[in-house]
């Protein structure tokens, strides 16, 4: 495993078995590539609340494997730009990217986003981030950097699956962080870092019922190939992965950890 637990996801992704595809076919109902907490109706909002269009200029942060961002490029046929961290997820979004001929429009770069970013001032109008912000330490200096590079009026939206909006134990929130730096927060956090960033907040959603959905999906999917899948990942593995699953989905229902989606334009 490396440092950062997407890496296997993303290595199975890159070349799927049969195993693969079947899991995912269970676990999300719509099945677009995404690799998060976000269904299809939800990117339709994110789609329509940031006004995007093919003029726009779009960069995705914490692309994964590309499904947002091939999902925005499709609907809306803007010039997009999708940046992971991750070799594997970049390596799978760009075989996807050229099986569906949007390679005009799509591109991807590996990237750490925690580091000052590679872009121009004022080079994108709009900046998406789905179910990333989560595993970033220094937030407040990644908006900084988001609002640099949009343009006047720009636009930016994100999700945060990290949101304490009750009472969490140490050892659930050990279990919601396997292998993955994990940051949770105040309802009030995101909102002040915006504003200190330079945004104006055009919105926020509770969008906890999503990340029910599919972690519900996911966990009934690994349930049902659980022989196949111990074999291959240890029944420890097995063990932790569904313990994970299971915290999320019993935080999420008692709204004790809660998922939003943040909408917000550049003053
Ligand atoms: C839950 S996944 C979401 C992937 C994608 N947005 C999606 O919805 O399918 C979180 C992603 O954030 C990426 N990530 C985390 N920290 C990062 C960083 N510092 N720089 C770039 N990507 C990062 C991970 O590699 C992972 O792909």
């Amino acid at each position: 495993m490396s440092q950062y637990g997407y890496s296997k996801t993303y290595n199975d992704l890159v070349s799927p078995t049969d195993l693969t595809v079947a899991i995912r076919e269970h676990a999300y109902r719509d099945d677009f590539g995404q690799h998060s907490w976000i269904t299809s109706t939800e990117m339709d909002l994110v789609i329509e609340k940031l006004s995007l269009s093919k003029e726009s200029k779009v960069l995705d942060i914490g692309c994964g494997v590309g499904g947002p961002t091939m999902f925005i490029a499709n609907k809306v046929g803007c010039q997009i730009i999708g940046v992971d961290m991750e070799p594997n997820g970049i390596e799978a979004a760009n075989k996807s990217v050229h099986r569906n001929e949007l390679k005009e429009i799509v591109s991807f770069k590996q990237l750490d986003v925690s580091q000052e970013l590679p872009f121009s001032d004022q080079q994108f109008s709009a900046v998406v981030s789905i179910d990333v912000i989560i595993h970033i330490q220094n937030r407040d200096v990644l908006f900084s950097e988001i609002a640099r590079i949009l343009q006047p009026r720009g636009v930016f939206a994100f999700t945060d699956a990290g949101v304490v909006t009750g009472t969490v134990t140490d050892e659930e929130f050990a279990a919601r962080s396997i292998n993955v730096l994990t940051l949770f927060h105040s309802p009030s956090y995101n909102e002040t870092i915006l504003r200190k960033a330079g945004f104006e907040i055009i919105d926020i959603k509770d969008t906890t019922d999503n990340l029910i959905q599919i972690a519900g999906g996911r966990k009934e999917a690994r349930l049902k190939f659980k022989d196949e899948l111990e074999k291959l990942e240890s029944a420890e593995t097995f063990a932790r992965e569904q313990l994970y699953l299971e915290t999320i989905l019993k935080l999420a229902t008692e709204k004790r950890l809660s998922r939003f989606t943040y909408f917000a334009r550049k003053n």
